[in-house]
């Protein structure tokens, strides 16, 4: 029998062995607005690096998927942690499947009503995100969390409908991870 060798995923730490990766690295500069604290925000190096995004390359068109690792690293901004910026996909109706692989963190989710819930992330969690769900990974950790992600490549995603931001927020409040309402408006 004649069988190719497919990329592979190291579970452990979710880096891909594979030829042809494409890589995206998020700074600190590039998330203005995103986290509250904007003094503390300022005070930060802007090319520290927050997260980081792997994924392989894949065939364009309805029917065809991407697969992609996102390495969050720990830390906070003022008192909230580290996280992504998080979108909805511009096709609302394209959902996605994360699966958590190292580390410890939590899967924000939020509908277009604007209704918030936590999942929690951590190795061989496996988190089914509808359509029509706002998605946000956040660490709330000390090492670096890795979740393996897999989608659509017609999704797309939509940063702009987020623009005011999810309506919780998690910080290190007294020493414990606390989840808080954000006021609108
Ligand atoms: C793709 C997806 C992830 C994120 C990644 C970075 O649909 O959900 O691969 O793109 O976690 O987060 P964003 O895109 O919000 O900066
Ligand atoms: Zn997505």
């Amino acid at each position: 029998i004649s069988v190719n060798m497919p990329p592979c995923v190291a579970f452990h730490n979710g880096h891909f062995t594979a030829e042809d990766l494409i890589t995206k690295v998020t700074r600190s500069g590039d998330l203005a607005g995103v986290f509250y604290d904007t003094d503390a925000w300022r005070a930060l190096p802007p090319e520290t690096a927050i997260y980081q995004v792997e994924m392989l390359k894949s065939p364009q068109g309805e029917g065809e998927l991407y697969a992609g690792t996102t390495h969050l690293n720990p830390g906070r901004i003022g008192d909230e942690f580290y996280m992504t910026r998080g979108h909805f996909h511009q096709r609302r109706e394209q959902g996605e499947v994360y699966f958590g692989l190292r580390g410890t963190g939590l899967l924000l989710l939020q509908d277009e009503q604007g209704k918030a819930r936590f999942e929690q992330v951590s190795p061989g969690s496996v988190h089914i995100i509808p359509g029509a769900t706002a998605h946000r990974l956040i660490n709330t950790g000390t090492e670096v969390l890795s979740a393996l992600a897999v989608w659509p490549t017609i999704a797309g995603h939509d940063y702009a409908a987020l623009a005011q931001g999810f309506a919780l927020r998690v910080v290190l409040q007294g020493g414990k991870i606390h989840g808080k309402e954000v006021q609108n408006g």
